[in-house]
């Protein structure tokens, strides 16, 4: 950006700045980077993961790295160029392959996460001592400070998504991590309470709900969510999104986690949405399907098992282009933490007039 100040004030500004800087402070600088942009100016980059490249490396990764039960989980970190760390401004995606017979050793943090099952079935979570089994499509939540730990006796390895929002986290400098005093957990007399109490969505068990925004729920099941999506087929499509739906808390109606949001959504054969841009960042994997995103002029042709990350305030759009073949795509976004903080904004391209 043009420097407009006069020239003196910028030659007393860089006298003044070792003399502040005893004293812990500082003024603008006429070589700092702009404060304010007109628009978000955002490091993060667009980026597509294929599935092809993924697979081999997972495999790889299988082989090679052991998961020590009171340790490091195997995870394959999808890293944003643009970014020191982190797939976004905000979370960190990884794929974590468990092979069978492992455990992965119980441990708690202040970082939300979740898990997206993509290949396979049958590991256990335990959360804060409810067990739960997880199938291809489940989603599973560990909220922030939850005790978790994983452990599978399948046949072939499971591969899921891990995602948490671990540079919302740093950024706030607070981390804190406690590995489990056991490798596993105790499990409660009633391994899936929550689920029994809350996850119809519809009806729980009289009594006062609980007097927290928390959502008690810990797992949303792909049956469970397949259904839902297929009855919102029968709504008006969205224009950006065609059939979509958000995972909520029961309680509240608000997203399902404190921070992160996540959604399912399906683009019908010969869907083309309209284009948007919105503050926040998001991540998608294609669940099944192809289609492409148009994201500021650029196309990014996409298949089953690929990843998609889309740069804060760029604009862009889904297609569809098969005649028959539905897609569907998994997201989380950050959209939660910025519409709480006051910092979610979005604005959506005028259709074209042909
Ligand atoms: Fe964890």
């Amino acid at each position: 950006m043009a420097q407009t100040a006069p020239m003196e004030d910028q030659a007393a500004r860089l006298a003044l700045r070792e003399d502040l800087a005893r004293f812990d402070c500082r003024i603008a600088q006429p070589d700092d980077p702009p404060l304010f942009t007109r628009s978000p100016n955002s490091a993060s980059q667009t980026t597509l993961w294929r599935w092809k490249d993924l697979e081999p490396l997972l495999e790889r990764l299988g082989e090679q790295l052991t998961l020590d039960a009171g340790g490091q989980r195997r995870t394959l970190r999808l890293q944003n160029p643009g970014l020191p760390f982190g797939t976004t401004t905000t979370f960190w995606g990884s794929i974590q392959v468990i092979l069978p017979g492992e455990i992965a050793g119980a441990h708690r943090h202040t970082a939300n996460a979740f898990r997206f099952i993509l290949k396979g079935s049958g590991a256990t979570t335990t959360v804060n001592g409810e067990r739960y089994t997880m199938n291809e499509g489940d989603l599973v939540l560990t909220p922030g400070m939850t005790w978790h730990d994983h452990e599978y006796h399948g046949e072939t390895p499971m591969i899921w998504l891990d995602v948490l929002d671990i540079s919302l986290m740093r950024s706030m400098h607070a981390t804190f991590f406690e590995p489990g005093e056991k490798i596993q957990q105790e499990v409660s007399a009633v391994p899936d309470a929550s689920w029994r109490k809350w996850g119809s969505g519809l009806m729980s068990p009289p009594g006062q709900a609980p007097r927290t925004a928390d959502n008690p729920l810990l797992v949303y099941p792909h049956e469970v969510a397949q259904a839902a999506l297929q009855a919102a087929a029968g709504l008006p499509p969205d224009p950006f999104d065609d059939v979509v739906l958000e995972y909520r808390n029961p309680l509240t109606g608000g997203p399902a986690m404190r921070t992160m949001g996540m959604r399912l959504q399906t683009l019908r054969p010969g869907m083309r949405g309209r284009a948007r841009r919105h503050t926040g960042s998001k991540l998608y994997y294609v669940v099944r399907g192809e289609g492409a995103t148009i994201v500021e002029g650029r196309t990014y042709e996409w298949s089953t098992g690929d990843f998609l990350t889309i740069q804060p305030w760029a604009w862009h759009e889904h297609l569809n282009r098969s005649s028959t073949g539905e897609a569907t795509l998994f997201q989380v976004n950050d959209f939660p933490a910025m519409s709480v903080l006051g910092y979610y904004f979005e604005e959506e391209r005028a259709e074209a007039a042909s």
